[in-house]
C-alpha cells in the first residue's frame, strides 16, 4: 500500500477548500508538536513530504496526500491543537477547522490520535476523543517519541492510555507505540492503516 507513489495534493486553510471526497481518508490529529508530520513522513518513507519543525504550530492547514496510482486513499496532516502560545484567534481557527473536519467528513475512515509518550493523555485529547466517539469515527491512540522515555515509563503510559481507551467506544483497544526517530511501531501503524482501508 505504501510502496507505490505518494504525492502532496493540496492544503486546505478552511473547510471550503477541502478536496472532493473521492476516496477514504486517514487523518493525523494531536496536540501541537506531538509529531504528526514526522510520523506521516516515517509511515510513507518520505523524508520531507510533510513539513516538520521544532517550533509548535508548524502545520497550519489541512494537508492532503494522495496514496497510490490509481488513487487508493488519502492521508491528512492536521494543525495541532492545544498550542498555548498561538494567538487566540489563530488557535480558535485551527480548532474549528480540525473539529469540523473530524466531525463532518464523510470519507474519514479513521483518525490517528497522537499522544506524546512523555506526557500521556491531556484533557484536550479527551475532548477530541469524546467528539470522535459522538461522531462515531473510529480512531487509534498512537504514542509518539517513544525514544525519549525509559522502558519502564513507556510501559506505564501504555497501560494508563489503554485503560482510558477502554472507556471510549470509538477508540481501538490497542495502543500503538511509535518513534519516528527509531522506526519503532511503524510497521504496526502501517498495518492499522491497511486494516482500516481494507
Ligand atoms: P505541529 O504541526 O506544529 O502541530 O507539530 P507536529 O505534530 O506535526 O510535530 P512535528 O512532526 O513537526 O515534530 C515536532 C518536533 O518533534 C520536531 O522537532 C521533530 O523532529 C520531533 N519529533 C517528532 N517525532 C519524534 C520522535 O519520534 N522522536 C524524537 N526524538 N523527536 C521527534
Ligand atoms: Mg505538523
Amino acid at each position: 500500500l505504501f510502496s507505490g507513489p505518494i504525492a502532496f495534493l493540496k492544503s486546505a486553510p478552511s473547510l471550503q477548500f477541502l478536496p472532493e471526497p473521492e476516496v477514504e481518508e486517514i487523518a493525523f490529529a494531536g496536540r501541537s508538536n506531538v509529531g504528526k508530520s514526522s510520523l506521516l513522513n516515517k509511515l510513507t518513507n518520505r523524508r520531507d513530504l510533510a513539513r516538520t519543525s521544532n517550533t509548535p504550530g508548524r502545520t497550519q492547514e489541512l494537508n492532503f496526500f494522495d496514496v497510490g496510482q490509481p488513487l487508493r486513499f488519502r492521508l491528512v496532516d492536521m494543525p495541532g491543537y492545544g498550542f498555548a502560545k498561538a494567538p487566540k484567534e489563530v488557535a480558535r481557527k485551527w480548532r474549528f477547522l480540525v473539529n469540523d473536519y473530524l466531525r463532518g467528513r464523510q470519507v474519514l475512515k479513521r483518525a490517528l490520535v497522537l499522544v506524546d509518550s512523555r506526557h500521556g493523555l491531556k484533557d484536550i485529547d479527551r475532548e477530541v476523543m469524546k467528539m470522535l466517539d459522538d461522531a462515531a469515527v473510529s480512531y487509534h491512540l498512537v504514542l509518539t517519541k517513544a525514544d525519549k522515555v525509559k522502558a519502564s515509563e513507556l510501559q506505564e503510559v501504555e497501560k494508563r492510555t489503554a485503560e482510558e481507551a477502554r472507556k471510549h467506544p470509538a477508540a481501538h483497544p490497542e495502543i500503538v507505540t511509535t518513534s519516528s526517530e527509531t522506526g519503532l511501531g511503524i510497521d504496526r501503524l502501517r498495518r492499522a492503516v491497511v486494516e482500516a482501508i481494507g
